[in-house]
């Protein structure tokens, strides 16, 4: 996905999500966070494609990862942990050659990466993964979610929730609303017409069977929809080495 559409969104990017998706996508992270916590409380944590930070914010552990390659969306997220109290470090932390901006308060980390999922590299493996509307942003599914698995601990869980196609006709019907209507409810409120649309075409890109091919060495352990048939979350723990 081109970072540039993001970089241009990112100051109204939570505003205009709450209005278009009608506060919807908030209840699908609820409805996803709620289900993560049943599973695991606290630990490390990695989100991808964190966009503003609402997914690490909501998820609070100890220490989190974010990882997102918009410099503008990584500017919102500073100051989102800013205003939670966090403070940023004033030297930059490195890994193998790789900036990133660390926050901290009191024992709670939060250190944020500008990078791809593809190609990002982190010092220490998760206890989990969120990816929260993330997946489909991707250039290559494949190389992102097979370089996430690097990170990610035996027994560790990756939580996932994606719109998918579906051929329902609730799901048609609001898959047209996201393609024509959203759009022009996005030219008004951010200037951003052209921009949607091309957002609005990648939504119907991916299959839950499409997703979960990638995921050989994991077992399901939820997988639903989520109140309106577009979006789905799956959950998966990693294999551990002997079983
Ligand atoms: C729909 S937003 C994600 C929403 C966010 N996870 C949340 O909880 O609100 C998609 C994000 O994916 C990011 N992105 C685009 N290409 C990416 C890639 N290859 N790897 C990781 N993130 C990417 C964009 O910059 C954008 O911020």
């Amino acid at each position: 996905m081109d970072v540039k559409i993001y970089d241009k969104l990112a100051k109204k990017y939570d505003l205009a999500t709450k209005i278009v998706s009608f506060g919807i996508e908030e209840v699908w992270r609820w409805m996803f966070k709620k289900e993560l916590k049943k599973h695991i409380k606290n630990g490390t944590l990695i989100d991808v494609a964190s966009a503003t930070g609402e997914m690490a914010k909501a998820m609070d552990f100890d220490t989190m990862y974010l990882i997102e390659p918009s410099s503008e969306m990584v500017k919102i997220i500073v100051e989102k942990f800013e205003n939670l109290g966090y403070k940023r470090e004033n030297f930059e932390v490195i890994f193998e050659e790789i900036p990133a901006i660390k926050l901290k308060k009191d024992k709670k980390e939060v250190i944020i990466i500008q990078e791809s999922a593809e190609n990002v590299k982190l010092p220490q493996k998760a206890d989990i993964i969120t990816a929260f509307m993330a997946i489909r942003n991707f250039d290559n599914l494949e190389k992102g979610i097979k370089n996430l698995d690097r990170y990610l601990k035996e027994g560790g869980y990756f939580g996932i929730v994606e719109m998918v196609k579906s051929e329902s006709f609730l799901a048609k019907l609001i898959m047209w609303y996201m393609e024509n209507v959203v759009p022009v409810i996005a030219g008004l409120l951010v200037g951003m017409k052209e921009e949607y649309k091309m957002l609005g075409k990648s939504i119907n890109s991916l299959s839950e069977d499409d997703i979960i091919s990638h995921f050989k060495n994991y077992k399901i352990i939820k997988k639903t929809k989520l109140i309106f048939p577009i979006a789905t979350m799956i959950i998966m723990r990693k294999n551990e080495k002997n079983s």
